[in-house]
């Protein structure tokens, strides 16, 4: 279990493109992440540039456990894995991403496999709720990309409050563009749970905070499967 806390936190002052949250001499962590988006826009899915550039990034320092929640066409899912094999240090990556609709299966098999990361991901069909009570894994990063109606992420982010391991960053997606959205990630910004540490494109990133008394301590967190080989692409329920 592998968390590097954000490093750098970025005001609403300093504008939406990407800059990194990690402290590094370079914007961009290696080529890939420079033609991330590029290399994954044909893919179905709704991403900017900084919204790929900000998922490589955090998965490359955080991507051991990923969790997605909206997968629709595996396009982040392709990039969060390019990351997370990028910033390997010992055990390969887990992506679990959960979606309501059956149909985003076969759509996100498809992107995975063509960027040859199919191997390590684990595709779920239900809600955050349903997924926990199956597999309570513990991830390493969060993105938020699955109901954009306030009730919905608002429970969502509820959710993840309460088993998240002490600084794990989470980033939610269309905080800009949906008022729903917005209003649920500012509600949660008020409670001293989360802090947020930046804005890029449509995507708010912030990190638990180590005095919100988590379910249990990130030393003591529930192993995750990691111990066994990943998983090919499956549907479980
Ligand atoms: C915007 S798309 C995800 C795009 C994807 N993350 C990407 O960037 O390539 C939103 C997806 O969330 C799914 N969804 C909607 N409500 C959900 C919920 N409560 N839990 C999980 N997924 C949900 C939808 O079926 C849809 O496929």
């Amino acid at each position: 279990m592998k968390i590097r806390p954000l490093e750098i936190a970025w005001t609403h002052r300093d504008g939406l493109d990407y800059k990194p949250s990690w402290k590094r001499e370079q914007l961009f962590i290696n080529p890939e992440h420079a033609q991330i988006w590029e290399r994954t826009k044909h893919l179905p899915g709704w991403q900017d540039p900084a919204d790929s550039h900000k998922l490589y990034e955090m998965a490359y320092y955080c991507g051991q456990i990923i969790l997605e929640i909206g997968v629709f066409g595996g396009r982040s899912a392709a990039v969060e894995l390019r990351g997370a094999l990028a910033g390997q240090t010992d055990e390969p990556p887990q992506y679990y991403g959960l979606d309501i609709d059956p149909g985003f299966l076969g759509r996100s098999l498809a992107s995975v496999k063509e960027l040859g990361v199919d191997q390590h991901c684990l595709f779920y069909h239900g809600n955050l709720q349903q997924f926990l009570r199956d597999l309570p894994v513990v991830p390493t990063m969060v993105f938020v990309d699955g109901d954009h109606q306030y009730a919905g992420v608002i429970a969502d982010l509820r959710t993840l409050q309460g088993f998240l391991a002490p600084w794990t960053p989470v980033l939610c997606h269309d905080y800009h563009a949906i008022e729903g959205v917005r209003r649920a990630v500012d509600e949660v910004l008020q409670t001293p749970h989360f802090r947020l540490m930046g804005l890029f494109a449509g995507c708010a990133a912030w990190k638990k905070r180590t005095s919100s008394a988590p379910a249990w301590p990130c030393s003591n967190a529930t192993k995750p499967p990691s111990a066994s080989p990943p998983r090919p692409a499956i549907r479980l329920r």
